[in-house]
């Protein structure tokens, strides 16, 4: 039986955030922003293993108590220069310990995504567990889209039909995301487009609003409202 095993990139800067402390480490609800995906991720019954990616540099994870995860966590100090080299690093460093196998798959997760809920880890892995390929969480775009000039005026109106934001959990068997990130070219900003890269059509996966990318200063007020609220029903 193939497991299930999350790997969270948590080896990024947060350079868009722009503060002092890399934004998977800023407070929220009370706690570093990657407590909440961990959190989620280990109270799923069936993922057995959560490997956490972190910067070979890293000053803020030694700084607080992840005590109540020990037994599911790996820790592993390979982060790349990009998302995409830090999530190859963790599969080989998975692999290297014997923690996945070749069809295991794998749930690759930002830690900037604090939003997502069981619910959505469970949609996916039902959804999923059965499937050639594997695919992600994504929502179908909501807005009008506008294609830019450089001068910041619009050039015209794009079609949004079809068309939906890519979201995190990405789950893909060990050993295809793995030849896929090795091959991929250098500009793919997620797991996805490395395995499409390789000529297969990820399946998509109802996500929700909640599950947004913290990327921004102002998205913390947002993000720390629906936390709060989060645990505040939780129990
Ligand atoms: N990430 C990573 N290694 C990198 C870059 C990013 O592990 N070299 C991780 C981040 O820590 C985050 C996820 O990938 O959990 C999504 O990346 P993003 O939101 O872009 O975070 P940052 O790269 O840290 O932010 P920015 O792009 O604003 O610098
Ligand atoms: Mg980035």
């Amino acid at each position: 039986m193939a497991e299930f095993i999350a790997l969270i990139p948590a080896a990024g800067s947060g350079s868009r955030m722009g503060e002092n402390i890399p934004k998977q480490y800023r407070l929220l609800a009370g706690k570093p922003m990657i407590y909440h995906a961990l959190h989620t991720l280990c109270s799923i019954t069936r993922i057995s293993t959560v490997c956490v990616v972190l910067a070979p540099d890293d000053a803020e994870w030694a700084r607080h108590d992840w005590n109540e995860f020990s037994g599911k966590i790996q820790i592993f100090n390979c982060g790349g220069t990009t998302r995409a080299e830090s999530v190859t690093n963790g599969l080989r460093a998975l692999r290297a310990g014997n923690y996945a196998q070749d069809q295991d798959w794998i749930l690759v997760h930002d830690a900037a995504r604090p939003g997502l809920s069981t619910t959505l880890v469970e949609r996916l892995l039902n959804q999923l567990e059965d499937d050639e390929v594997g695919g992600l969480l994504a929502v179908p775009l909501a807005d009008t889209l506008k294609r830019a000039s450089d001068t910041g005026r619009v050039v015209r109106t794009e079609p949004r039909e079809q068309l939906w934001q890519a979201q995190t959990p990405q789950m893909f068997r060990t050993k295809r995301l793995l030849e896929a990130l090795e091959k991929a070219s250098a500009s793919i900003t997620d797991d996805a487009s490395a395995i499409e890269e390789l000529g297969y059509s990820p399946k998509l996966v109802a996500g929700d609003a909640y599950n947004f990318k913290v990327t921004y200063p102002q998205d913390m007020e947002l993000a720390e409202l629906i936390l709060r609220e989060r645990i505040a029903t939780r129990k």
